[in-house]
């Protein structure tokens, strides 16, 4: 049997839409965080069986459609010893920010079996426990976020030092994403080599790229990376407003939408060549009941008109402190059949 998220990609009726939230393997769950008060969080990322454990816990819970292994879109970088650490209220830092194309050589040597061995163990283990009907989804940053992190050393409100890089010296900045985007390529692979069976490419920070370079450079990076893989493909945005029309040219199959557009509207300016993912405001999900389950049948209305099949999710990921009934009313109303 083909995971029910599969087969409505596909354009097989199940009477409903599939739903799964970013993040949904996270602090707002007390079982996450009692695992995480004996681990650090690398020590979760490279042990598989603790990986496994925390991706399950929240289909435990609550019947979503898909699990998304536990990890962090800076587990390649940090396979190859880049120093990058989770400090408390800022984030993951990278004690060795790069700066040059030769700093971006690194990339070239990534073999995903030999660096990330650990993720293609939590995989597997995930698979054995989970019901067919449900989806295991693999990811990845995106280079240009991935990027971001690497060359800032933290997360920015200005992009200083990437901006510049890119405005200073174009072609050396492109060079440098490309080699990520090659280890980016071959990361994936090996998750869908391990049984991922859809893969999502995170770009969080897309919303401080320059149209133009979007245009001329990225959009073919993205590309090479998304044609080569066999599964189903879904890009993340977050804020990237100003590019979506251009995102029609983009060989994903589902784009997540954030919170601040309508799936509609993105449906137009992309004419319909997209399944669509989204988009609750996960502030939402911290008001009361009856607004989420209000909302999630509003947003369920929205998904029935969109040219493409739809998967529910959050516009962006589940916060800490999220009341886990809020959780519960969100994942009810969105999976209720609908014919
Ligand atoms: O459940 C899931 O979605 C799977 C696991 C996952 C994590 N991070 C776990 C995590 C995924 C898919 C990510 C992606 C990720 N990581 C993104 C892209 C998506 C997005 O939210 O925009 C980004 C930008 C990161 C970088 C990162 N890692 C941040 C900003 C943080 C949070 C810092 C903080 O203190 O809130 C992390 C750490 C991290 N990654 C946590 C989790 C559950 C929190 C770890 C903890 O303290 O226990």
């Amino acid at each position: 049997m083909k995971p029910i998220l599969i087969q409505h990609l596909e354009g097989e009726a199940i009477g409903r839409f599939p739903v799964w939230m970013m993040r949904q393997a996270g602090r707002y769950l007390p079982e996450y965080r009692e695992i995480r008060s004996r681990h650090s969080f690398w020590e979760m990322v490279t042990l598989p069986e603790v990986a496994a454990e925390v991706s399950l816990q929240p289909i435990r819970r609550y019947p979503l459609d898909a699990v998304i292994f536990f990890s962090d879109i800076l587990t390649l970088p940090y396979s190859l010893g880049i120093p990058i650490e989770l400090v408390e209220s800022i984030g993951p830092v990278n004690h060795r920010p790069l700066a040059s194309e030769l700093d971006f050589g690194i990339f070239d040597a990534f073999q995903p079996s030999r660096e990330t061995r650990y993720v293609g163990g939590a995989l597997r283990l995930i698979r054995e426990q989970l019901p067919a009907d449900k989806a295991l989804l693999g990811f990845a940053g995106a280079p240009w976020t991935v990027g971001c992190y690497l060359i800032e050393g933290k997360s920015s409100k200005t992009f200083e030092k990437t901006l510049t890089w890119m405005y200073r010296d174009e072609a050396s900045l492109v060079n440098s994403l490309r080699t990520l985007a090659g280890a980016t390529r071959k990361y994936l692979d090996w998750q869908i080599q391990n049984g991922a069976d859809a893969v999502q490419v995170f770009d969080t920070w897309l919303s401080h790229m320059p149209r133009e370079f979007f245009a001329k450079h990225y959009l073919g990076l993205l590309n090479e990376i998304f044609n080569s893989l066999p599964v189903p493909v879904v890009f993340f945005a977050q804020k990237a407003h100003h590019l979506i029309d251009l995102f029609v040219e983009l060989n994903a199959n589902v784009l997540s939408v954030d919170s601040l557009v309508s799936l509609e509207r993105v449906d137009q300016l992309t004419r319909g060549k997209f399944s669509l993912q989204g988009n609750l405001d996960p502030m939402v999900l911290f008001s009361d009941v009856p607004t989420v389950r209000r909302r999630t049948r509003a947003l369920v209305e929205t998904a029935r008109r969109l040219s493409r099949p739809a998967i529910l999710n959050l516009g962006h990921g589940v916060l800490p402190g999220t009341p886990l009934e809020s959780v519960e009313a969100f994942v009810q109303e969105a999976s209720t059949l609908w014919v």
